[in-house]
């Protein structure tokens, strides 16, 4: 998760083991989770890119690691954009999938995940703590409608994602990026917005969420000007927020600071194909 608004981890980490080194727990040169999600799954493989996260050293709980460990090789996806995915092999059933951006801890994506098992959810962060942590709360809720990518979400919507293959995309409190020097790293932008729109069905909903407001007015004016997207709200503007939308880790801080959330729900639209003769 961001370290924009940061807080610590409930649970503590193990000590590490003798032999190890003391800031990893695990012999030099060893992977860090032998069966988890691997460091760079795209490696430097695709050109440099803007990143829209910040690479962080991450603490990873005992519970998390145990949960990378045993659950990852079923449930986990590495971002290595060697291929396109089949979704319905990838969550043995062919019901609609929704993309999920930077779940963080992946509360909310549970809870999403646990009110309607009928929609499968494609989790994407770049975190391994949240990452542990959403596998070991979809094990522990009995969830079988999450499966958890690791790596940019970019190169799973460009390379691994068919086109019309999603039925939404959620992007709960993206990272702000505040500084105008950094505004190039935040998500929602048209280019993004395009490549998004080839993945996702007709009628397929964006909803973005974000407590940060000028980043709320990037988004409103960005998904308004592009054409492949129409505001569900009749006259435009912000959403209410739905009540299928948990409050996020994330979201919780932001309103500790008295800032405003806004939603924006904004609909994949079908361009009709123009014939030949107009
Ligand atoms: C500010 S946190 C919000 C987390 C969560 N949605 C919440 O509301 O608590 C944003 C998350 O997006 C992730 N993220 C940002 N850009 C990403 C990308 N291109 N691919 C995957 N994850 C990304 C970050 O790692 C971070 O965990």
């Amino acid at each position: 998760m961001s370290d924009f608004h940061h807080t610590p981890e409930a649970e503590a980490a193990p000590p590490p083991a003798a032999g190890t080194s003391p800031r990893h727990g695990r012999a030099k040169g060893e992977p860090r989770f032998p069966d988890g999600p691997k460091a760079d799954p795209a490696g430097s493989h695709f050109e440099r890119r803007i990143r829209s996260f910040q690479p962080r050293r991450s603490r990873v709980t005992a519970g998390q690691a145990d949960a990378l460990q045993r659950l990852w090789p079923g449930w986990g996806l590495d971002i290595d954009g060697q291929r396109v995915i089949d979704l319905a092999e990838l969550f043995g059933d062919a019901r609609p999938v929704v993309l999920e951006i930077g779940f963080g801890m992946g509360e909310a994506t549970a809870q999403m995940a646990a009110a309607d098992p009928d929609t499968n959810i494609l989790a994407v962060d770049v975190h391994t703590p949240g990452q542990g942590n959403l596998l070991a709360l979809a094990e522990r809720a009995g969830l079988s409608n999450i499966r958890v990518a690791n790596g940019d979400a970019i190169i799973l919507l460009r390379e691994m994602l068919a086109p019309g293959s999603l039925a939404g995309l959620r992007v709960y409190f993206p990272d702000p990026w505040p500084k105008k020097r950094h505004h190039k790293r935040r998500l929602i932008q048209p280019e993004f917005l395009s490549l998004a729109a080839t993945r996702l069905a007709p009628g397929a909903v964006v909803h973005c969420a974000t407590d940060w407001e000028p980043y709320a007015e990037q988004m409103l004016d960005v998904l308004t000007a592009h054409p492949d997207f129409e505001n569900t709200v009749p006259g435009g503007g912000f959403a209410p927020r739905p009540d299928h939308r948990p409050l996020t880790r994330f979201e919780g801080q932001g309103l500790d600071k008295g800032h405003v959330v806004n939603d924006l729900l904004f609909r994949r639209v079908q361009h009709k194909e123009l014939s030949p003769t107009g």
